[in-house]
């Protein structure tokens, strides 16, 4: 049978926490027919839309959202943890399991009105992708989607998405945190 971007994720027990059930995306990214399924699926709804800017979460999202602003020949914006970006920064912190985290982008990526789509691996409780959001509405910009390949639903983040608002693409779910 025809293999689905979900066949090509492996999932590897016990991290980075014992009874946690890591769903690992390197599998996927490391196939050539996986890759490209990947990409080309998570711009299917978006054909036809104006996209002007790509934006990528730290870290997995820049491996796809690279590849993907590639595919559309768009500029591509890093979303990066706290501290990595060298140049004038917004911030937003976000909530973690345990404490909290901030997100980072450039003050001068996006410009008003702009139309981005954010991209990520995988969407757990919301919380990376959501401080993305504040940030680029922060610049101005337009939010046409934010798509993942994984979602967890257990852990909520596509109704807190979508409770803001966005339109959420999720290429396949997983049940089991
Ligand atoms: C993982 C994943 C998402 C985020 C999802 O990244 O790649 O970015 O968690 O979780 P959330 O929906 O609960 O916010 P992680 O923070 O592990 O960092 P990394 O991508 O840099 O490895
Ligand atoms: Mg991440």
């Amino acid at each position: 049978m025809k293999k689905t971007v979900k066949d090509y994720i492996r999932t590897i027990a016990d991290f980075p926490h014992e009874g946690i059930l890591f769903r690992d995306v390197t599998s996927l990214f490391a196939d050539a027919r996986g890759f490209r399924m990947a990409v080309d699926q998570l711009l299917h709804p978006y054909a036809g839309e104006r996209i002007d800017k790509v934006v990528g979460l730290e870290a997995r999202g820049f491996i796809l959202g690279g590849a993907i602003a590639h595919q559309l020949t768009k500029g591509f914006v890093p979303i990066r943890k706290k501290g990595k970006l060298p140049g004038a920064v917004i911030s937003q912190a976000y909530t973690l399991e345990y404490g909290e985290a901030v997100m980072e982008m450039h003050d001068d990526a996006l410009q008003p009105g702009e139309r981005v789509l954010i991209v990520d691996d995988l969407l757990a409780t919301g919380g990376t992708c959501e401080a993305g959001i504040r940030l680029c509405e922060r610049l101005g910009a337009e939010i046409v989607g934010c798509a993942f390949v994984v979602d967890l639903p257990e852990l909520g983040g596509r109704k807190l998405l979508e409770r803001l608002g966005m339109s959420v693409h999720v290429l396949c779910e997983f049940e089991g945190a």
